[in-house]
């Protein structure tokens, strides 16, 4: 078994400037990630509203364990490990229903609290030990909910989750994440490490080189940092929504509405599915654009944004839709993009946000999942229904069009990144203190666990 012994020292090295690439690529590395993270941490195995009815199950795989999440009950969700105390028989597989759990090789059962209530002629263990009730129940995995989110901890002996989130909820709940319900979730294969698909969520650095499209409506200069072990990125806003990025070297123009409303028809285009509903609905976003038309050219920064709200939450209102009103504080301290550790990935909007879960595939530290969940605030019956998809070759031109065209941009690069950080002649990563620190925070957070 590896230990922290087996990886030289140099690789724990982190520089707000600074990080070594071995650890995307190090088999040790990823060994002892695999014990001191994920069967440590607190990490999000499914959406509330996947197990929304009594006997809704939903199985959650990370490196070489498995969880079902379950509703035993109206407001009881419980979790187990995935394994009969018989001979070892992984129990269920993805997402359904069930009244009871039940061994497919010999039988045993659970009811939904996980207690035993069969075992296949019991009576010729007479005399045996470790046979009692508590013996041959299904193991509990510690669960918590957040946000919408289901979160399990492998530890049972672990933090509580309220000393890990912290400070999450006091940024983050004004955003309601709670009311938001699923648009589209697919899970990609990509053949790279899981830290480099996490991290290409946790900046806007590279909005200028890999979403040029973006930079004529957007001032996409940012930093970002660490929240405790989580973190977040933001913008300064020095230049009002719409405007073109100073980096273009052109001025302000006096009409920025218009930029505004170009602004949110690529998040249609780009970011939503075919009928629009990506990072916020696509209902939202006409909303706005409608109600921008009529708005004189040249309202300043940000009245034609309060403007454009007003109209989202009046259509919302209309269809009987949630719609959150955060205020302008609340807005500026919770930024655009969080990372909660160790990948929860929360890219913000209006009403919906983009998730991204990145997931070691496998023992091999050049593969992994790639979790891209749309979740947004529906009126009943409002959403067209949800599309769910294992893309396992996101350049087949069949499978790529499930993908929103931007995200595309972000997957290309993180191959090419993974490629990358094999070669000889990369002397280390060095992330930008300023835009990127949120990476390098994550890092020493890592080292945190990695070095208990
Ligand atoms: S392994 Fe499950 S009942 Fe035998
Ligand atoms: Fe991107």
């Amino acid at each position: 078994m590896t230990s922290r012994a087996d990886i030289p020292d140099r690789m724990f090295k982190i520089r707000d400037d600074f990080i070594p690439q071995e650890r995307y690529i190090s088999r040790e590395f990823a060994e002892l990630e695999k014990r001191k993270i994920w069967h440590k941490v607190w990490q999000v195995a499914c959406r509330e509203e996947d197990v929304s009815a009594v006997g809704d199950y939903s199985v959650y795989d990370i490196t070489d364990q498995s969880v079902i999440v379950v509703r035993a009950g109206k407001n009881d969700i419980r979790a187990f490990h995935n394994v009969c105390p018989h001979r070892g028989r992984k129990l269920l597989e993805g997402q359904g229903k069930i009244n009871k759990f039940h061994c497919g090789f010999h039988a045993w059962q659970w009811n939904l609290n996980g207690d035993n209530i069969r075992v296949l002629d019991q009576e010729d263990w007479q005399g045996c030990n470790d046979m009692n009730p508590e013996d041959v129940c299904l193991t509990a995995v510690r669960t918590a909910t957040w946000g919408g989110f289901v979160f399990v901890s492998l530890d049972p002996d672990g933090e509580s989750f309220e000393e890990f989130i912290d400070p999450v909820p006091q940024y983050v709940d004004c955003l309601e994440l709670d009311k938001m319900t699923f648009a589209w979730a697919l899970t990609v294969n990509l053949d790279a490490n899981w830290k480099v698909a996490q991290e290409a969520f946790m900046e806007s650095y590279h909005v200028w080189g890999t979403h040029p499209q973006f930079i004529v409506n957007i001032d996409e200069k940012n930093a970002s940092t660490g929240m405790g072990r989580h973190g977040k990125h933001f913008y300064f806003y020095e230049r009002p929504v719409g405007a073109p990025s100073r980096r273009l070297n052109k001025p302000v123009p006096d009409d920025v509405v218009t930029g505004f409303s170009a602004f949110l028809q690529s998040f249609y285009e780009q970011v939503g599915d075919e009928n629009g509903n990506g990072q916020m609905t696509a209902r939202s976003i006409k909303a706005a654009q409608k109600a921008l038309e009529t708005v004189p050219r040249d309202t300043p920064f940000p009245d034609y944004i309060t403007i454009a709200v007003e109209a989202m939450k009046k259509k919302a209102d209309e269809v009987g839709a949630p719609f959150p009103m955060p205020t302008a504080q609340q807005k500026a301290d919770m930024g655009v993009d969080w990372n909660v550790f160790p990948n929860l990935g929360l890219v913000m909007s209006f009403d919906g946000c983009l998730i991204f879960r990145a997931r070691p595939r496998g023992d091999d530290p050049n593969h992994c999942y790639l979790d891209i969940w749309s979740v947004l605030c529906w009126a009943d019956n409002e959403c067209p229904g949800v599309r769910r998809a294992h893309i396992d070759n996101w350049r087949d031109e069949e499978q790529k069009k499930l993908i929103p065209s931007l995200l595309i941009q972000d997957t290309g690069n993180i191959e090419f990144v993974q490629k990358g950080m094999h070669s000889l002649g990369l002397k280390g990563l060095r992330p930008n203190p300023v835009q990127e620190r949120q990476i390098s925070n994550f890092h020493k957070v890592i080292n945190d666990y990695l070095l208990k």
